[in-house]
């Protein structure tokens, strides 16, 4: 692809302190890569940044999650309700200064994770060509997509679910997807 791409993404894990000897096997979302854990968002971003060569980062908070599962969906809740706020940390990326932008994140509570929601509000999207990939455990993009264009006042130009469980065999898809892309 031609001209500048940047791939930003949002995952639980590298958001959550789990214990270093977690059991990544037993838990939907969590893979190892050699010591290190990775999310499905993660893999996912990764593999679009390999493809396109482009640069990857990612939106981090500055409170980690909890490391059970069950108390992140009711944190995350809070969130979305107000009563629990999100900061984010280190310094971002300027959308403006890419030709390309990949948003990757996992659908929480049928919408964009908080996280992300705060990192798209704060950039200036006028100029971006905008792609998005949302990991789900069922039920596909929710209202992420229309929720996206909301916040950044640009389209969606394409935009895939990728299943959870699917994540790890998903390369030919993604390499599917950036090859439609590219020739539109
Ligand atoms: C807080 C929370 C809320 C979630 N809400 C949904 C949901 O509404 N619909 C769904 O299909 N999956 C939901 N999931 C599952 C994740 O979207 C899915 O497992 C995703 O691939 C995890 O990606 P990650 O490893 O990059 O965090 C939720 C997971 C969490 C932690």
């Amino acid at each position: 692809m031609e001209g500048k791409t940047l791939v930003v993404y949002f995952t639980r894990l590298g958001n959550s302190d789990f214990a270093p000897d977690v059991d990544a096997v037993s838990s939907a979302s969590l893979m190892r890569d050699g010591e290190r854990l990775i999310g499905n968002s993660e893999l996912i971003a990764a593999t679009i940044a390999r493809a396109t060569s482009g640069a990857l980062f990612a939106v981090q908070t500055q409170d980690k999650y909890p490391s059970s599962y069950n108390e992140t969906v009711a944190w995350a809740n809070e969130e979305f309700r107000g009563t629990r706020l999100v900061a984010l940390s280190g310094e971002q990326p300027s959308v403006s200064e890419y030709d390309r932008v990949f948003v990757v994140f996992p659908i929480w509570w049928g919408k964009l994770p908080m996280a992300m929601r705060l990192y798209c509000q704060q950039q200036d999207w006028s100029k971006a060509r905008l792609y998005c990939i949302v990991t789900h455990g069922g039920s596909r993009e929710g209202q992420c997509i229309s929720e996206l264009e909301q916040i950044t006042g640009v389209p969606v130009l394409d935009h895939m679910p990728i299943y959870d469980k699917d994540c790890t065999q998903s390369r030919q898809a993604i390499e599917t997807w950036l090859t439609r892309i590219a020739e539109s």
